[in-house]
């Protein structure tokens, strides 16, 4: 469904991405691993068409998007979410929702956001500012927003960052049943292991640009090139 191939993005003399490749699958999880600074995040920004690689391709339902740009990218179904959960402080729940349904095509019936709330579970009233939601429920508004377009593909940077351990499942289950349910492929940047094994099939580990490991979560962090990257010392304990 998405795949980058070789994909190389240096800032003058420092390679943030060395030459990496991924591929999700509809129906499928992958996560994204490494430590601070490995490139995830511009390895996302790629595939969304927001960075310009040097080289390397990328390919979105059967097209080739390198050379296309971001919106181009998002109305073939490619939808991302960010690190950050920025929300729009000034609109409320409901105008911050409107403003993303009717952004461009194809998007979901006005009544069909109803059900798509409840796949989420965000029960926020439309009349809250969405300034004074608390993480999970701007995770999930922000979520919900890329949702109106009846995705293909879903990039999720870091969806569980700042969530306390109940929140964090909530999320989980909320992604696995999105996956299920809708069959579409979803790609998530994700740190912490036990995150890793509820979600994703596989897991591509990336440390200093590079891929160093890929396969499923248990087995990616049972290898030494992973351990030494997360915790330097070969061998140290998780
Ligand atoms: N616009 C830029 N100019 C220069 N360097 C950049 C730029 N964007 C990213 N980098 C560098 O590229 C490297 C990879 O950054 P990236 O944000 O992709 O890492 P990450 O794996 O997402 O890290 P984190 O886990 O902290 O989110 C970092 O060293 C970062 O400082
Ligand atoms: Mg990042």
């Amino acid at each position: 469904m998405l795949s980058g191939q070789n994909i190389r993005k240096t800032y003058g003399a420092f390679v943030a991405l060395g030459g990496v490749s991924i591929s999700v699958e509809g129906g499928k999880i992958l996560g994204v691993a490494g430590p601070n600074g490995a490139g995830k995040t511009t390895l996302f920004d790629v595939l969304m068409g927001r960075v310009k690689p040097d080289s390397g391709t990328v390919m979105l339902d059967g097209v080739d998007v390198t050379r296309q740009g971001a919106f181009r990218r998002a109305r073939r179904g490619l939808a991302r979410t960010f690190q950050a959960p920025l929300v729009p402080t000034s609109l409320t729940v409901g105008e911050t929702l409107e403003v993303a349904r009717t952004a461009y095509s194809p998007r979901i019936d006005k009544a069909d956001e109803a059900a798509l709330r409840a796949l989420t579970n965000f029960t926020a009233p439309d009349s809250k500012l969405a300034g004074s939601l608390d993480t999970l429920d701007r995770r999930k508004l922000l979520l919900c927003s890329v949702l109106l377009h009846k995705p293909k593909v879903l990039l999720l940077d870091e969806p569980c960052s700042g969530l306390l351990s109940d929140e964090i499942k909530e999320i989980e289950t909320i992604i696995r049943r999105l996956v299920d349910e809708t069959g579409m492929a979803a790609c998530v940047v994700e740190h912490r292991l036990e995150i890793l094994e509820a979600l994703a099939g596989q897991v591509l580990v990336l440390d200093a640009g590079d891929e160093i490991a890929l396969g499923s979560p248990h087995d990616v962090f049972q290898d030494p090139k992973v351990r030494e990257a997360y915790f330097e010392a070969p061998g140290a304990a998780a």
